[in-house]
């Protein structure tokens, strides 16, 4: 399954019709997508299977609306992963501002999607969910952001706050790297980000010395998985390793 950020007048059509959604004039979707801020669409094998969007005022509201899977494909995390898209587009957009609220009013029995997907749920306070986003730029003037591509195994594990070391070659690009700086770690395989606080840079010579250093459990491994700095020669021989030494990154998540 890939996410892309566009969607056709007849995929939007046909994704409405298979929820038994109104269905709207090929006029009306055109404007609607037009005008949309934000749009995020799963496609597997050529087939869409699901969408999102935002319509808003490019300033600090938006709606999130046409939410929807593919009957045939729900309860298989690919709403939450176009929820997830959304809010990345979202993220990068606040970003360059300051704030923006994200509401929906859900439908009948979704309000838990909703809640797994990040949104406040205050029924005494309020009847629709909303979702605000903040700058994250905000919690340290001067620091940079880093993009790094992880498998889901790496990524899920310091989502789930277990892993908060990232090891990496000590080279060119990581020596760019400083603390309070942010890394938004991309999940290679459904395009979920993470943002997280660089905390320290624990330098050594090579993964032998690194391993030694820390739990392996800070490293992504689990409690009944063998651990061995040997892993890291599918990714980094050892040849590199000895001519740029190696760094232990230490991350903290980010509140979304
Ligand atoms: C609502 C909808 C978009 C959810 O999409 P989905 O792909 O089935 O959802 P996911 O598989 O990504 O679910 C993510 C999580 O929410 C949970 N979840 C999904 N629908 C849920 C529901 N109705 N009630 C409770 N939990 C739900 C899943 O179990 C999963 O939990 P987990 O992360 O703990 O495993 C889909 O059911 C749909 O298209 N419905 C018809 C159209 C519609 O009503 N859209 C909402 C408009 S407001």
């Amino acid at each position: 399954m890939e996410i892309v950020r566009n969607i056709s007048v007849e995929d939007f059509q046909k994704l409405h019709i298979l929820v038994g959604w109104k269905i709207l004039k090929d006029k009306e979707i055109e404007n609607a997508l037009k005008n949309s801020m934000f749009v995020s669409c799963a496609v597997e094998d050529g087939q869409v299977i699901g969408m999102a969007r935002v319509v808003g005022d490019f300033a600090t509201h938006g709606l999130l609306c046409d939410v929807i899977v593919s009957p045939l494909f729900q309860r298989r995390g690919i709403g939450k992963a176009i929820i997830s898209d959304i809010s990345s587009q979202i993220q990068e957009f606040v970003d360059n501002k300051d704030e923006f609220m994200l509401e929906l009013l859900p439908t009948k029995g979704n309000v838990e999607f909703y809640q797994k997907c990040g949104f406040k749920y205050e029924p005494n306070y309020m009847d629709g969910l909303y979702k605000w986003f903040k700058n994250k730029n905000i919690y340290g003037q001067n620091c940079k952001k880093h993009l790094m591509r992880l498998n889901s195994k790496p990524f899920d594990s310091i989502k789930n706050g277990q892993k908060n070391i990232e090891m990496r070659l000590y080279d060119e690009k990581r020596k760019l790297i400083k603390p309070n700086d942010i890394i938004i770690f991309h999940n290679k395989d459904n395009g979920e980000r993470l943002w997280c606080r660089v905390i320290q840079l624990h330098k050594f010579d090579n993964f032998e010395q690194l391993y030694k250093n820390f739990d392996k459990k800070q490293l992504g491994y689990q409690e009944n998985e063998a651990s061995s700095p040997k892993d890291m020669e599918e990714y980094y021989s050892k040849e590199e390793q000895a001519l740029y030494g190696v760094v232990g990154i230490e991350v903290k998540l980010m509140e979304s």
